[in-house]
């Protein structure tokens, strides 16, 4: 398995991965919903803004993340992680964990201070990733599940408590994301 950044080369194969993955876990909808999003995502952020990863077999891109830029009211260099797809018939290989590993390590490199998400704990738990108070850091808009907005400190250092607002990039800026 090969881990590299994400290029726009590759948009239409990446999109194809999303809709398919998740129209596989979460029904036709859900996959056309992400596909649209990771499209929207790609076409409408600034390069500075977006850094995507994907995990290639061969030359068969079977893994996909994104990470895009969330402003904290800190002023730290922070991300959000979203979303996260490997391709249905090779789950539970540790692809997914090794794909997050590598895009935290190419963040950290790149001097990225804090990554946040919003998802399943149990998961993103397994790559450093733990559960937020919005007390400390809110997320960009009202969450349906508080128990997934997660996020981690690259240098090891505790998450600062902060007060205002969280932007995140114009993909997100919907509420039924949240
Ligand atoms: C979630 C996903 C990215 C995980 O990738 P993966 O390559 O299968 O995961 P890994 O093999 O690296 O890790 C497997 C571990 O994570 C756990 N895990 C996998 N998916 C999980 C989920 N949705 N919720 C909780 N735990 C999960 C497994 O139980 C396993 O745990 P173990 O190591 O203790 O046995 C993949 O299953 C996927 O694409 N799912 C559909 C899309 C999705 O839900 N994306 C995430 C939301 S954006």
């Amino acid at each position: 398995m090969e881990f590299s950044l994400f290029e726009s080369t590759a948009t239409d194969e990446v999109v194809e991965l999303f809709t398919r993955v998740f129209s596989a876990s979460e029904g036709a909808a859900e996959g056309q919903s992400i596909g649209f999003l990771v499209s929207s995502l790609i076409t409408t952020t600034p390069a500075d803004s977006l850094i995507g990863c994907v995990a290639k077999d061969g030359t068969r891109i079977v893994g996909a993340i994104f990470f895009s830029r969330l402003k904290v009211p800190s002023g730290q260099r922070a991300f959000l992680l979203s979303p996260v797809a490997v391709a249905t018939e090779v789950h539970g290989t540790g692809i997914g964990q090794a794909l997050i590993t590598f895009g935290l390590d190419q963040l950290r490199s790149q001097g990225t201070d804090l990554v946040f998400t919003y998802g399943d704990p149990a998961f993103y738990s397994k790559t450093g990733f733990a559960q937020i108070d919005e007390s400390i850091v809110a997320a960009p808009y009202p969450l349906s599940q508080p128990i997934g907005w997660l996020g981690q400190s690259l240098d090891g250092s505790p998450i600062p408590a902060m007060r205002g607002v969280t932007e995140c990039v114009e993909a997100f800026a919907n509420p039924d994301h949240w």
